[in-house]
């Protein structure tokens, strides 16, 4: 049998030997080593998912963009100096008021969804600066304030849905009365920001319409309530793209004249990044919320720290799916900067994101200030 063995060996031929036996350069001291979470260690999600970075594939990328955000959040806590205090800013929604700026951005389904409470509750703790959303990311956030959104199915029929007044968001259903209670709401508020407009000038933006239906709402449960509160800025470029703009649109027959200037807003949201004494981005989805931090963050030469969480690729050569090496050839993150792409659903991942960092450090400095009173 040995003899068998090593008959075939010494026939292997010469040429596949070293095509296959092929020897390795030594790997870097340093270089981790893949291992998961051991089970036997009993149920522990922190410690489980503090292993993910040395997992492998997209848990290595959640590990990757915890250690960007811890940056950020590190960043943010030095204290400014003297002369980076931004006294002379008017504008409180766009003053310089930590050493690391924190763009967030997020698709209108991240509202739609549950994420929305994780957004409120980084709005609601003063945990990030700025925010870039679609539409649909102010609209939702109100209306789940009037009615609730459901839990359905993603295979429910559009047309038997449609005969009922469902409307279908993936596998959640948003009942159409609840667009009804909105209009009830929304219309005499665009009444009176005409009316502003016209007796005292106003001059409407995105990001100041929003502020204001922050205000006008009233309720804890709302990402824009706290932003309005916190005086962090939400800016919206393409506000008219969802129920919102349907209002907008009946409002022009009914009490036409409102002006709503969106270069404005782009002037506030550049002069945020502008002012950044460090620049992060978490951008979760792509399209027009990506870009847009994007875009303002090559108004200090790129981003310093960069997370984006999405399902898309960039085979089609699309914004929404181009990795961040791309953004750093267009010098909207920083060459030396370590971005990030983790490449997921968001609805599994960004709460368990927000969990190993904002919300870590936000019971650690509670837990500190109480055990030092
Ligand atoms: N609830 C809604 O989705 C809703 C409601 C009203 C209006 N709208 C309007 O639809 C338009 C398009 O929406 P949008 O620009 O917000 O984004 P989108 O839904 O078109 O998504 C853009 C990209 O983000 C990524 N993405 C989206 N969801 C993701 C997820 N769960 N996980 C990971 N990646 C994800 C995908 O790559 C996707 O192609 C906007 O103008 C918006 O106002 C949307």
């Amino acid at each position: 049998m040995n003899d068998n063995k090593q008959n075939s060996h010494a026939e292997v031929p010469e040429i596949v030997k070293n095509a296959v036996l092929v020897h390795s350069s030594p790997i870097p001291i340093e270089t981790p080593i893949v291992k998961g979470y051991d089970w036997n260690k009993g149920i522990d999600y922190h410690a489980l998912l503090e292993t993910y970075k040395y997992s492998g594939f997209q848990a290595s990328n959640f590990g990757l963009a915890v250690d960007q955000i811890q940056q950020m959040i590190n960043a943010r806590n030095i204290p400014l100096e003297d002369d980076e205090i931004d006294s002379l800013e008017e504008d409180e929604f766009i003053r310089r008021k930590s050493s690391c700026t924190i763009f967030l951005g997020y698709t209108s389904n991240m509202v739609s969804c549950g994420i929305r409470d994780t957004i409120r509750f980084l709005v609601q703790h003063k945990m990030i600066d700025c925010i870039v959303t679609t539409a649909g990311g102010i609209e939702e956030d109100l209306i789940k304030c009037l009615a609730p959104t459901y839990i359905g199915d993603f295979n429910l029929e559009g047309k038997s849905l449609r005969q009922r007044g469902i409307n279908r968001i993936g596998n959640l259903l948003v009942p159409n009365d609840n667009y009804c209670l909105f209009e009830d709401w929304v219309m005499p508020i665009l009444d009176t920001m005409l009316a502003e407009q016209q007796k005292r000038g106003t001059l409407w933006t995105p990001s100041k319409v929003i502020t204001r239906l922050g205000r006008e709402i009233n309720n804890e449960d709302s990402i824009y309530y706290w932003a309005a509160k916190n005086n962090i800025p939400v800016f919206s470029p393409a506000l008219t793209d969802g129920s919102l703009g349907d209002m907008m649109y009946f409002h022009s027959f009914k009490n036409p004249g409102l002006i709503i200037d969106i270069v404005s807003d782009l002037r506030r949201l550049n002069t945020v990044a502008m002012k950044a004494k460090k620049s992060g981005m978490i951008i979760v989805g792509g399209g027009v919320v990506k870009h847009h931090i994007c875009n303002a963050n090559l108004m200090r030469n790129g981003a310093d720290y960069s997370v984006f969480i999405n399902t898309a690729s960039e085979f089609d050569g699309s914004d929404s799916g181009a990795r961040p090496d791309e953004a750093i050839s267009w010098g909207k993150i920083r060459m030396d900067a370590k971005p990030v792409k983790i490449y997921a659903e968001a609805s599994l991942v960004f709460p368990l994101l927000v969990g190993e960092t904002f919300a870590r450090h936000y019971y650690s400095t509670r837990e500190k200030t109480i055990s030092d009173v």
